[in-house]
């Protein structure tokens, strides 16, 4: 029917479109609330500490927000967890699809570290846990008072460890483990600390117990994180589609001031939200912080072609190199794709080789043989509408020389 390749990619494309439905529904229900909360009418008589009226969708909605609890606690109670928990999860599962299982070609970088899978995949698990423990434990200090101090500690954690991923890992694997280490972050707040205090706090409303005020104070802390950290996880999610992002020396830098666009940007809509003014000056930093990652990208990205050709073979590459019919399908590719896929492309318009995918060296096409099979073999993605005249038989001789080795 079809192989294995075919169905892992799909896999691959479902999940990541599970992932990104639930992120859209966590983000958006969260970016409501912290805008729904700075936006409360707050000068209202009775019990509630705010309110706001709102229309949308032809239906006037009339909220009230209790900073404690209502004096009755409603029979009916709609919690806000799964929207987190099924995007780190969905999450969760992509990585191991893409870097853990495709870990030969996304994870491991063998010039940066001779690490085998296992330990690559090792130190991808290990690491994500060990962040939030590290992480919880700052909260947990004395600097749970000193929330500034806190957050440049947190910046300082986050910084570290994506210069620590680039050492071993390949770019787009740094910034991918960065990302989910920081949305591992927000989505264990959530589980952790921000609902299990809330539901302290029912539990003590419900027994006619007035509840510590302090639950509701970590919560806010841990919140205030998230906040920030949205933006950023998006743009590390994100940056994998753009070699410009990932494929220089200068990825962890980008990274880093990313973050920071992340607290400029979240600054103005939070003081707008807020109605306390409009800090116009944050977006004339962040157009600052973006030009500079800009120009950091701009970086070499690649090692010259003589080098690369140096470069020995991994035993899973050898096996493509190696197999019956590698020399048609190397020649199909160096007269079909590598115009584009360069370091230096010569193809009009086309600056740097596409999403960093290179087809030039023998090692080059052996290491990309499943994605050369599935871009221009099975289906018919590349070269964009044939432009480089790509005939029947050239597809064939590529389908022919992976399915030698199989998926
Ligand atoms: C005219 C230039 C050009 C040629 C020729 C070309 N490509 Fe591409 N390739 C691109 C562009 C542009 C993209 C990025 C497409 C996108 O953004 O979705 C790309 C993307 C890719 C990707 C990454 C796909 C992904 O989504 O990760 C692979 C793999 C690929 N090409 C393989 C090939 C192969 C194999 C050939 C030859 C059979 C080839 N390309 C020929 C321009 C080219």
């Amino acid at each position: 029917m079809f192989e294995f390749a075919v169905f892992w990619d799909w896999m691959a494309f479902a999940v990541r479109w599970l992932h990104v439905i639930t992120a859209i529904a966590w983000i958006g229900s969260s970016f409501y609330f912290i805008a729904l909360d700075l936006g409360l009418n707050r000068n209202i008589p009775g019990p509630a500490d705010g309110e706001e009226w709102q229309v949308h969708g032809g239906g006037f909605y009339h909220i009230q927000k209790y900073l404690v609890a209502p004096e009755r606690m409603p029979d009916h109670l709609t919690w806000f967890k799964w929207e987190s928990y099924a995007t780190w999860l969905s999450g969760a599962g992509l990585l191991m699809i893409v870097y853990w299982v495709g870990g030969e070609l996304y994870l491991i970088d063998a010039e940066k570290a001779d690490l085998a899978l296992w330990q690559g995949i090792a130190i991808s698990a290990v690491s994500l846990t060990v962040g939030w423990l590290i992480y919880d434990f700052l909260c947990k200090s004395g600097l749970g008072e000193r929330p500034t101090l806190l957050m440049v500690l947190l910046f300082v954690l986050l910084v570290a460890m994506g210069w620590g991923y680039n050492q071993i890992f390949t770019g787009r694997a740094m910034m991918l483990h960065l990302g989910a280490f920081t949305a591992t972050i927000m989505t264990a707040n959530v589980f952790f600390i921000i609902m299990p205090n809330q539901r302290i706090v029912v539990d003590d409303l419900k027994n006619g117990r007035t509840p510590d005020p302090k639950y509701g104070k970590i919560a806010k802390l841990r919140s205030t994180h998230n906040n920030y950290l949205t933006l950023p996880v998006v743009f590390l999610m994100l940056s994998n589609h753009y070699p410009l992002a990932f494929a220089t020396e200068y990825n962890w830098i980008i990274a880093a001031l990313v973050f920071l666009m992340g607290v400029t940007i979240r600054h103005y809509f939070n003081t707008h939200h807020a109605r306390a003014g409009d800090p116009t000056w944050t977006w004339l930093v962040t157009a600052l912080l973006f030009i500079a990652i800009m120009w950091l990208s701009t970086a070499p990205m690649y090692k010259p072609l003589e080098e690369a050709e140096a470069q020995p073979l991994t035993p899973y590459e050898q096996k493509f190199a190696a197999a019956e019919g590698f020399e048609e399908a190397h020649d199909v590719v160096l007269g079909r794709c590598s115009m584009c896929h360069a370091r230096e492309p010569v193809w009009e318009g086309i600056q740097w080789a596409p999403k960093g995918v290179l087809l030039e060296t023998e090692g080059d096409i052996a290491r990309n043989a499943k994605q050369i099979y599935l871009q221009s073999g099975v289906s018919h993605a590349m070269p964009p509408a044939n432009v480089t005249y790509m005939e029947p038989e050239d597809r064939e001789a590529i389908i022919r020389w992976f399915r030698n080795v199989g998926s």
